[in-house]
C-alpha cells in the first residue's frame, strides 16, 4: 500500500482497553505485550495475502478463498478517482448517484447480507435519523432510500410496493429506482424482489424501456444471472463488484459507495478514513495499534477469560445498524469450524432496559466494548425548566441528552467494573463519513488479523451453502 497522499486532517478513532484490566477477571497489558509477536506475524501475514492476491498469482490450497482485495481498495478507488477523474469508477457513481437525484424521489435497494447491511449502515449513521420522511426540500432533492430484498417476507415486500405504486404521475416525486447489488447475481432473495419491483416498475412506467433502463441499477460481479440480466435489459449504468472482495467486506467498494453517494454523503471522506486506519494498521506497534490491539483484548480475553460473547454496545441510535455491519462480519468470517465469538449488538441506553440486566449479573462470558460518540452533530438539547416539576426534573434542567448520555457510560461503566466485569471503549470523534471510513475498515482488518491468528479462514461462508442448496431443492424438486 501507498502512504497516504490524499487525506485532509482526519480526526482518529482510538480504541482504550484499560477498562480490561482488571486483576481475576480481566486481562493485563502484560499479556497483550507478550502476544505481539503474534500479533505482528498475524498482520504480516494479512498483508502477505494482499501482495498475494495482487499478483494474479495461485493462491495456495489452504488460502482459498483468499478475497484480500478489500484491504487497500479504498486506495486504489481514490488514486484512480484523482489520476483518472471522468473515467474513473468513483466518477460514474457519483454521476449516477446525480442522475437519479434529477430523475427520482426514492431508490429502492435490493440486496441482502453483505450487499445491503454496509449501505444501511452507512444511512443511518451518516443521514438524518428521519431522512427518508423529510420533504424533497429538506433533503436536498436526495432520494429516499428503502431497502428491500433482504428477505422474502411477503407482507413486507407488499408494504413498500404499495408505498411505490400508490401515485403514479410521471413526475420527479413520484419516480423511482431500483438499486439491485448481488455479487454473484444469483441470491434467490434479492433476485425474486427484483423481479417483483422491475414488473411493478415496467407496469407504472407503462413499459417503457428507454426509462427501465434508466432507472435499474445493478451493481454484480463480471458474469451472472443478474449480469446477463443487466445487459437484456441494456440497463444504462451497471457497476462492477471488485474481484477479491466479499460480500461483508464491500462496504467501501461500489457496493457501499453508490447508495451512500445516492444519498449525498461525502463517499471521499469515508474512503479518506479508511486510508489513514490503513496507515495506523500497517505502521503502529502493539499498544497504539487499534485493530491489534483490539484483536488481543477480544482473543485474551475470550482464550483466558471464556469471553464467548462479544457485545458491541452502541451509545448511538444512528449506529444501530453499523452493529448489525459488524455481527455479520464476525459471525459469517470467524464462525466457523465449531468456533468463532458470538457477536451481538445492542444499543444503549435504550438496552439497558432490556439486556442490561444479564450483561451486569449473568454468565462472566463476556467482552462489553462501548462504542463511543465523541460530539454530536447537533446542538445540545437540554431538559429544560417547566412551571409543573412533579417529575422533579428542574433541578436536571440545565443538562443537556448527551450530559445524560455521558453520565449512563460512566455510571455502566463503573457498574460493570465494580463487579469486574471487563469492558473497552472504542471512540469515534464524531459520527460522521471520515470516522465511519475509519471504523469499518478497523473492524473488517481486525477480523481478518484474528483470523490468521487462531488459524480460521476468515474469507468466504461455505456454511451459508446448506440452506441455500435445501431451499432450492426445495423450491424446484418437491414444487412446494
Ligand atoms: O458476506 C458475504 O459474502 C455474503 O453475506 C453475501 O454478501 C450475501 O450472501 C449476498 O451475496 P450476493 O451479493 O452474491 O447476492
Amino acid at each position: 500500500m501507498t502512504k497516504s497522499m490524499h487525506s485532509a486532517q482526519l480526526e482518529s478513532i482510538r480504541y482504550d482497553p484499560r477498562g480490561t484490566f482488571i486483576d481475576g477477571s480481566g486481562i493485563s497489558s502484560e499479556a497483550i505485550s507478550q502476544l505481539a509477536p503474534r500479533l505482528e506475524e498475524a498482520r504480516a501475514e494479512t498483508l502477505r495475502d494482499l501482495e498475494v492476491w495482487k499478483s494474479g498469482g495461485t493462491v495456495p490450497h489452504d488460502k482459498r478463498p483468499l478475497d484480500a482485495g478489500f484491504i487497500d481498495l479504498p486506495e486504489r478507488i481514490l488514486t484512480e478517482y484523482r489520476e483518472q477523474q471522468e473515467t474513473s469508477e468513483l466518477r460514474q457513481i457519483l454521476a449516477t448517484a446525480d442522475r437519479l437525484r434529477e430523475q427520482v424521489d426514492r431508490v429502492v435497494v435490493l440486496g441482502i447480507g453483505g450487499s445491503y447491511m454496509g449501505a444501511r449502515a452507512l444511512m443511518e449513521a451518516c443521514c438524518h435519523p428521519y431522512h427518508n420522511h423529510l420533504s424533497r426540500a429538506q433533503r436536498g432533492s436526495r432520494p429516499r432510500v428503502y431497502f428491500s430484498g433482504n428477505n422474502v417476507d411477503n407482507d413486507a415486500t407488499q408494504g413498500l410496493l404499495d408505498l411505490l405504486t400508490e401515485n403514479v404521475s410521471d413526475t420527479v416525486k413520484d419516480r423511482w429506482a431500483i438499486a439491485v447489488i448481488s455479487k454473484s447475481g444469483g441470491t434467490l432473495e434479492s433476485a425474486v424482489a427484483l423481479r417483483q419491483y422491475l414488473a411493478a416498475l415496467r407496469k407504472i412506467t407503462g413499459d417503457n424501456d428507454e426509462l427501465v433502463r434508466d432507472l435499474v441499477i445493478p451493481v454484480t460481479g463480471g458474469h451472472g444471472k443478474l449480469y446477463d440480466l443487466a445487459d437484456a435489459l441494456g440497463c444504462r449504468s451497471v457497476f462492477r463488484v471488485p474481484d477479491g472482495v466479499g460480500g461483508r467486506f464491500s462496504i467501501l467498494s461500489v457496493v457501499g459507495l453508490l447508495p451512500a453517494a445516492i444519498l449525498g454523503l461525502d463517499v471521499i471522506r469515508l474512503l479518506e478514513g479508511a486510508v489513514d486506519l490503513n496507515e495506523r494498521f500497517q505502521n503502529a506497534p502493539v499498544g497504539e495499534n487499534p485493530v491489534l490491539d483490539y484483536v488481543a483484548v477480544s482473543h485474551l480475553m475470550e482464550t483466558q477469560r471464556g469471553a464467548l460473547t462479544r457485545i458491541l454496545s452502541v451509545w448511538s441510535q444512528g449506529l444501530e445498524a453499523a452493529g448489525l455491519w459488524y455481527d455479520q462480519l464476525l459471525a459469517e468470517s470467524l464462525g466457523k469450524a465449531e468456533r468463532g465469538a458470538l457477536p451481538l449488538t445492542v444499543v444503549n441506553t435504550r438496552d439497558l432496559h432490556s439486556r442490561g440486566q444479564q450483561h451486569q449479573e449473568g454468565r462472566r462470558d463476556k467482552l462489553i466494548t462501548n462504542l463511543v460518540v465523541g460530539s454530536y452533530r447537533r446542538d445540545p438539547l437540554f431538559v429544560g425548566q417547566q412551571p409543573f416539576d412533579q417529575d422533579q426534573l428542574n433541578e436536571l434542567a440545565d443538562k443537556s441528552l448527551s450530559d445524560i448520555m455521558c453520565a449512563a457510560i460512566q455510571g455502566t461503566n463503573q457498574a460493570y467494573h465494580d463487579d469486574g466485569r471487563s469492558t473497552a471503549n472504542l471512540y469515534l470523534p464524531r459520527q460522521d463519513e471520515a470516522t465511519l471510513g475509519q471504523l469499518f475498515q478497523m473492524l473488517m482488518l481486525a477480523t481478518v488479523v484474528e483470523g490468521r491468528l487462531v488459524g480460521i479462514n476468515p474469507y468466504g461462508q461455505p456454511g451459508v451453502e446448506a440452506y441455500k442448496r435445501n431451499m432450492n431443492a426445495i423450491l424446484r424438486e418437491r414444487g412446494t
